[in-house]
This record gives structure tokens, C-alpha cells and sequence, in this order.
């Protein structure tokens, strides 16, 4: 068996996160031991739902007895007949899949975490082995509305004295009203140019939000990470459906995480995707 193969697996615990998503729980390590690997923030997942389809998610936790979970939010025919699974029911996984976010060992270096929307799930994970290994980092969350906020009383517990928390919504509805690049920019308005040489930015979430915040690490000289979407078919690098122009990476055999000089390269970037025939639409 390998990370490609199918391993069907039962649904262990289902968490209500807000309006629309969930994040369900199985055990990867009890039914399939021999071929356990352990997976890496950013990574993602296949999930096969019998009778629907395979489709890409985010691992958003793990720890150390093989519970892994996905955060899954509804929004077309997969993610629905996931959102009503219920406890015991099957499901296929294949992964983990793709690359990871790389954390520096510089404790000295500052770390932000920016997200938005559903894109907060492999940055939960992040944040739970930074939280793991004491490394403090800031994190902002931005939302269209405060019911579509995730993780807010997790993040309260997990980073209690250690990190800082910024929530932003587009309406003001929770937080400060605007999206997370927007914050961030703010924010380091007030950074000397050292203190700016000194940030890493892992960030995933509306493809729109990640360009303005590349934008922003470009101009300023800053490390930064940025997880993509793309529809995928294989999630293997077999079919070619989500590769970027003009280098044609792969989001999910290169990516899904691109570092800043290699997303300067990717003409795509916050332009274009392709749908599920392979043409490419606007972003
Ligand atoms: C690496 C990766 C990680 C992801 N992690 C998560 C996650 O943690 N939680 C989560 O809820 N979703 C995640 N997604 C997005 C998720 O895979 C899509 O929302 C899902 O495939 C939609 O399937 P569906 O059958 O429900 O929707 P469909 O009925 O197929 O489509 C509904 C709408 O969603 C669009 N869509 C479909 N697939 C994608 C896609 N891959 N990316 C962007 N738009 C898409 C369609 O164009 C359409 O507008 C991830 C995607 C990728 C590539
Ligand atoms: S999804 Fe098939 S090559 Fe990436």
C-alpha cells in the first residue's frame, strides 16, 4: 500500500464548525497500520464518497493515535453528501498527498499565519504543531460574515498567551471590518525594515486575498507561502488538470504550497484556473 492507495475508513467524530462546515474525524492508524504516514501541515487528503466522487480537502488535524480530520465546507454535490455523513459511515481516503509547509527553525524569525474562509483548515494544523513546538506566531483569520468564522474558540484555548489572534470580516460583523490582506498590510506598517526581513507568511484561503498579499511580500522584501486550489481529477499528477502556466507545476504533485519566486514565475497566479474540462476561466 502507498500514500495513492484507497483506504476506506469510518467516520469517528463529526464537529459542528459554523454555518455550512464541518470537520469530521477518522482514525487512519487503526485499520491500516502497516502503511501509516504521518502527515505534514499543508498536506491534503482525497476523499471518495461511494456512489459520488473524489475530491481534495485539506488534513486540518492530527495527533499522535492516527486521528485525522477535514474540515469540509458545502458548497456543490461532493461536499454536500460529505457535510451529511454521519457517525460510522465509510469513506475512501488516498494521501497524505502533495507538499508541506516548511517552518523555520529561527525561533527568532516572526510568524504569521493569514487565512480566509474555508482556507483556514491546513492552517489550523499549522498552528496546532507550531503551538506543539512553543512557537509563537499571529495569526489572522478573515471571514465574509462572523457566522462563517472557524475555529474561534479552539484558536481562544490553543493559543491562549502565546500567539495573537486578529479576526476581520468584510461587513465589520466580527473583528475589524475588511479582508486579511488588508490587516496585515496595517499591521506592518508599523515594522522597521529589519523587523520586515525578519516575518514568514503561510497563508491560504480566496485566491484574490493571496495575490494582494503576495503583492504586499513582494514589495516589502518578505518571506512567503502561499497554499493553492486548483479542481483536481487524479490528485496524483496523472491528469494534468491543475497545472499552472506557463511552468506547468502541479498543485497537487509541486504544490499545493508555492513560495513567493516560484508564484513571480507562475503566470496564473490570481488570474485564471481551469474548469472541470481543462479550459482556463478567470479567478
Ligand atoms: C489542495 C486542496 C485542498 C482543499 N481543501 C479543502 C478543505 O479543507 N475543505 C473544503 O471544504 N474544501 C477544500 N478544497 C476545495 C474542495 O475540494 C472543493 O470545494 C470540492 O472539490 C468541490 O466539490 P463539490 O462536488 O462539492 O462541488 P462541485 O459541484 O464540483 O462544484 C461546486 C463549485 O465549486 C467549484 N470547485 C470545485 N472543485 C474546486 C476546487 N478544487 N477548487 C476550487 N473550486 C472548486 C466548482 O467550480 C463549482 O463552482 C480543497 C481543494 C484543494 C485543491
Ligand atoms: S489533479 Fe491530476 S495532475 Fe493534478
Amino acid at each position: 500500500m502507498t500514500e495513492n492507495t484507497i483506504k476506506t475508513i469510518k467516520v469517528h467524530k463529526i464537529i459542528d464548525e459554523c454555518e455550512g462546515v464541518k470537520t469530521f474525524v477518522f482514525n487512519m492508524k487503526d485499520d491500516h497500520i502497516e502503511s501509516y504516514v504521518n502527515p505534514k501541515p499543508g498536506q491534503f487528503v482525497m476523499v471518495w464518497v461511494p456512489g459520488i466522487d473524489e475530491i481534495p480537502m485539506s488534513i486540518s488535524d492530527c495527533d499522535d493515535n492516527g486521528n485525522w480530520a477535514v474540515t469540509v465546507k458545502k458548497v456543490g454535490e461532493c461536499t454536500n453528501a460529505m457535510y451529511n455523513l454521519k457517525i460510522g459511515d465509510y469513506i475512501g481516503i488516498r494521501g497524505p498527498l502533495g507538499n508541506y509547509f516548511k517552518v523555520s527553525a529561527e525561533k527568532s524569525k516572526e510568524i504569521f499565519i493569514i487565512g480566509g474562509g474555508i482556507g483556514m483548515a491546513p492552517l489550523k494544523f499549522l498552528s496546532t504543531e507550531l503551538t506543539k513546538r512553543s512557537i509563537k506566531h499571529i495569526i489572522i483569520e478573515g471571514a465574509k460574515i462572523n457566522t462563517d468564522l472557524m475555529y474561534i474558540e479552539y484558536f481562544k484555548e490553543s493559543t491562549a498567551n502565546r500567539s495573537q489572534i486578529h479576526y476581520c470580516t468584510d461587513d465589520g460583523s466580527y473583528g475589524i471590518k475588511g479582508v486579511a490582506s488588508d490587516i496585515f498590510r496595517r499591521i506592518i506598517k508599523e515594522f522597521s525594515e529589519n523587523e520586515l526581513q525578519n516575518l514568514i507568511i503561510y497563508s491560504c484561503g480566496p485566491e484574490l486575498m493571496l495575490f494582494k498579499l503576495f503583492q504586499l511580500c513582494q514589495e516589502y522584501n518578505i518571506e512567503f507561502y502561499a497554499s493553492l486550489e486548483r479542481i483536481m481529477r487524479c490528485g496524483c499528477g496523472l491528469c494534468g488538470l491543475c497545472a499552472l502556466d506557463p511552468l506547468g507545476l502541479l498543485v497537487c504533485k509541486d504544490g499545493p504550497i508555492f513560495d513567493l519566486n516560484t508564484l513571480k514565475k507562475v503566470e496564473d497566479f490570481g488570474k485564471y484556473q481551469r474548469d472541470f474540462t481543462g479550459k482556463k476561466i478567470n479567478i
